[in-house]
């Protein structure tokens, strides 16, 4: 019988499904030897909390050794930073529009506060929020290394961060993001090998306007393995926490490192090869395509075909049995974070099926 399969067995009286269950013994590995990665090779390690949304997670994360978390949104910067976390990176072109450009100064009160810019209208705009204290804000100029994503050229970081100081707030570094690194296993390291190659420039670039950077910092979890070199000295890493399927199948995790699946009840097998679960989009997310499916059963070949809303349909290959109306079994997310994004608290075990706690997902719903 497959692992997950042993821990639900051992909750399933307890669990109301569809409920994201995390075995903490293996996202503490997880947590553990990105820890130990990120040391050995001298970076600083900023996980992404956009995965999990989720403070005791977090904690977790810093009581290892990360200098402090990435966020996606000043909504999620709020959460952790009311949580105690005083390091905190908005790895996100910020406009400050209304009343965002007032808490990013109310959060920079109380955190070491970085947020990205890739114009210098933004630099402006939260220049004036900070009124007569932009130097409590630190911006880190985001370039584009080739996803096409938000992003400057390289060569403008030197003129981006020249603007910022102009305006008094402080030029940290420069960072990006390598979305092409997902694209496929043979993308992970030539999208590290273009993130090295943009963050050098830039580096080149606010050198000639006479900023030496304190972060160079770079992504992602399918090409950290490769984000080891000069001038990097951080790493944002999100989806390694729990890992997924995706990761699963570009190599960037092994699948015993998966860390959270969604446990999801059989509610109807009228037609042939097929079992309806109660996970649709609303648990899932829309990741995935015809092809790869849905989400994969762990220790079946079956995956989810297809998505409504609150319905999932299972299609059972040839040679194995359909589950039965009740039966309950463990659904392996294709992209972990839109799923712990659509559940308010996150079921958690190890992996001999000991029930240990309810986190909340704390910032969960929060996208502004
Ligand atoms: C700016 C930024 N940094 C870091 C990450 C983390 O990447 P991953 O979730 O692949 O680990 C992301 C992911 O979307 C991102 O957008």
């Amino acid at each position: 019988m497959h692992r997950l399969q042993r821990v639900l067995d051992r909750l399933v009286d307890r669990v109301d499904t569809p409920m994201p269950i995390v075995l903490v013994d293996v996202m503490q590995r997880n947590i553990d030897r990105m820890q130990a990665f990120a040391t050995q090779h001298d970076l600083d390690l900023r996980p992404h909390v956009k995965t999990h949304k989720c403070v005791e997670v977090g904690r977790r994360q810093v009581d290892a050794g990360a200098v402090g978390i990435t966020a996606g949104n000043v909504g999620e910067a709020e959460v952790f930073a009311g949580a105690g976390f005083d390091d905190i990176f908005l790895a996100y072109p910020v406009w400050p529009s209304g009343t965002k450009g007032t808490r990013i100064r109310n959060l920079a009160q109380t955190a070491r506060m970085r947020v990205g810019v890739d114009n210098v209208a933004a630099i402006d705009a939260l220049a004036d929020a900070m009124g007569d204290e932009p130097d409590r804000l630190q911006v880190v100029v985001e370039i584009d290394c080739g996803a096409r994503r938000s992003g400057a050229p390289p060569e403008a970081a030197g003129d981006l961060a020249r603007a910022a100081r102009s305006r008094g707030l402080v030029p940290a570094g420069v960072y990006t993001y390598p979305g092409q690194g997902s694209a496929g296993p043979g993308s992970r390291e030539p999208a590290a090998q273009d993130q090295e190659a943009a963050l050098s420039a830039a580096v080149r670039s606010l050198a000639g306007v006479g900023v030496t950077p304190e972060v160079v910092s770079a992504g992602s979890t399918p090409t950290v393995a490769f984000s080891t070199r000069s001038p990097i000295t951080e790493i944002r890493p999100g989806e390694y926490v729990f890992c997924d399927l995706d990761n699963t199948r570009l190599g960037a995790c092994d699948e015993d490192q998966i860390a959270l699946f969604v446990a999801a009840t059989v509610v109807s097998d009228w037609v042939p090869d097929q079992v309806i679960l109660d996970v649709g989009t609303k648990a899932m997310g829309r990741e995935g395509n015809p092809e790869k499916g849905y989400g994969g059963i762990a220790g079946s070949k079956a995956v989810l075909a297809k998505l409504n809303e609150y319905h999932g349909f299972m299609a059972v290959p040839a040679g194995e049995s359909c589950p039965h109306v009740g039966t309950v079994v463990p659904v392996v997310p294709n992209h972990v974070c839109p799923v712990v994004a659509s559940f308010e608290e996150l079921l958690v075990t190890d992996t001999d099926g000991t029930l240990l706690e309810r986190w909340p997902v704390a910032a969960r719903g929060l996208l502004s």
